[in-house]
């Protein structure tokens, strides 16, 4: 059993009134999982929920709202962040803390989402997001795998920290095997601030999530009106409106009549994934580093299977070093820093495949050295297409939990 709860309507009200009866009890963010219900203590209701500040104007908009008894049911399962992040001084644009309030508060400040789902709700933990960990990536993507069994349940919305929201969305986007959609949804300003975003991008997800147009769309990212495909979401500045694909585009947008997309992707993912959780609890350790003018490359003592170099091309000296990182059997993957690498080999797009062209570098270098000097055989490197560096250290370390032969790993570069 874990902590679900089916949210009516009338409970909405309840709920928040009952928030603003225990003010003060804040919980302390736990890095963990919130353990199944039976082991876990009753979550302390905290500082004035969301919207109730104007509780008055919440219960009046519950009251208008004619539930649809016929919704789809969406499960939203709350991991914490702005969304539900609450001030010190409520309705002023201070300081707050994130992952705060439960997933029942944040739902129950959202009463018209009664008129598209029938929601339940699910704590799985109450952070700020740069306290999501790999090993929790893993078990989210594991219990939406078990959620999205269910015949009634038509999709899931994750509410979560913005900071790592993109992280997140594409672990699952690699990992949730399903054709049922799946929304990762945040917010920019905490929910007790002045015009909090959260409210209405958690009523655009659930919408989304309820919507059988948004079935085969992969994981998706919905804020700020906007649908996005999570492969290409990205957080790029901290106010409403900072989620980007930048030159790919959005899926669709979120309209007063509710979803309508545009496009849908064409690479791998859901149903067709080839990424199988089951006995994995760890991933792959996977660095990540930048290359630079003068630099020299950079050697790790945490014995990585894996490392990402973000680059747009590298100096003879760091080349060396990653050949020499190569050779050792460690996986090197190159991409450009803003993921836009559209041209960059690897054999993605239509036609044969084309040769990976990381070490162009190197055969540059040996132009300069003596022509005897014999060329070790050395296992090529990834090229990451279109994918920011960030995303693709987190396609090799689930690509490593099923091949560490780098050819086969550029296939899968290729196809995700
Ligand atoms: C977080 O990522 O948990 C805090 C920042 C945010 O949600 O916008």
């Amino acid at each position: 059993m874990r902590l679900t709860r089916t949210v009516s309507p009338a409970a909405f009200v309840a709920v928040l009134l009952a928030g603003c009866a225990r003010p003060g009890a804040t919980p302390a963010p736990s890095a963990s999982p919130v353990p199944p219900a039976s082991a876990a203590p009753a979550p302390a209701a905290p500082a004035p929920a969301a919207g109730s500040t104007a509780t008055g104007t919440t219960a009046a908009r519950a009251a208008a709202v004619v539930p649809n008894p016929n919704a789809p049911k969406v499960l939203v399962i709350a991991t914490g962040g702005t969304i539900a992040g609450v001030q010190n001084a409520p309705g002023t644009l201070g300081s707050y803390r994130a992952g705060t309030l439960t997933a029942e508060q944040i739902t129950a400040s959202v009463p018209e989402l009664a008129r598209y789902a029938r929601v339940e709700t699910e704590q799985f933990s109450n952070v700020a997001s740069t306290l999501v960990t790999p090993e929790m990536w893993v078990q989210l993507a594991k219990r939406i795998n078990t959620v999205l069994q269910r015949g009634d349940l038509a999709g899931v919305v994750v509410t979560h920290g913005t900071d790592r929201l993109e992280e997140t969305a594409f672990f699952l986007y690699l990992t949730v095997r399903s054709s049922k959609p799946v929304v990762v949804v945040g917010a920019q300003r905490p929910a007790t601030g002045i015009s909090p975003d959260g409210p209405i991008n958690l009523l655009s997800a659930v919408r989304t999530a309820a919507s059988p147009k948004a079935v085969q769309k992969g994981v998706m990212v919905v804020m700020d009106d906007r649908i996005l495909s999570a492969r290409e979401s990205r957080k790029l500045y901290q106010r409403t409106g900072g989620f980007s694909t930048g030159d790919m585009g959005m899926l669709g947008v979120v309209a007063s009549q509710g979803p309508e997309f545009f496009f849908a992707p064409v690479r791998r993912f859901g149903e067709r994934s080839e990424f199988d959780l089951d006995g994995v609890d760890t991933l792959p350790k996977v660095e990540l580093t930048m290359s630079y003018p003068g630099g020299t490359g950079q050697t790790f003592t945490t014995n990585p299977q894996g490392v990402v170099v973000a680059t747009t091309g590298m100096t003879a000296a760091e080349s060396a070093t990653y050949r020499a990182l190569r050779q050792t059997g460690v996986v090197v993957v190159t991409s450009f820093t803003s993921g836009e690498n559209v041209n960059g080999g690897g054999g993605g797009g239509d036609g044969p495949p084309v040769p990976a062209r990381t070490d162009t570098t190197a055969r540059r270098d040996s132009v300069a050295r003596p022509a005897a000097a014999p060329v070790p055989p050395v296992p090529p490197a990834v090229v990451a297409l279109h994918l920011t560096p960030t995303k693709a250290r987190i396609l090799l370390m689930v690509a490593l939990t099923k091949t560490k032969n780098p050819r086969e790993v550029q296939r899968i570069f290729n196809e995700y």
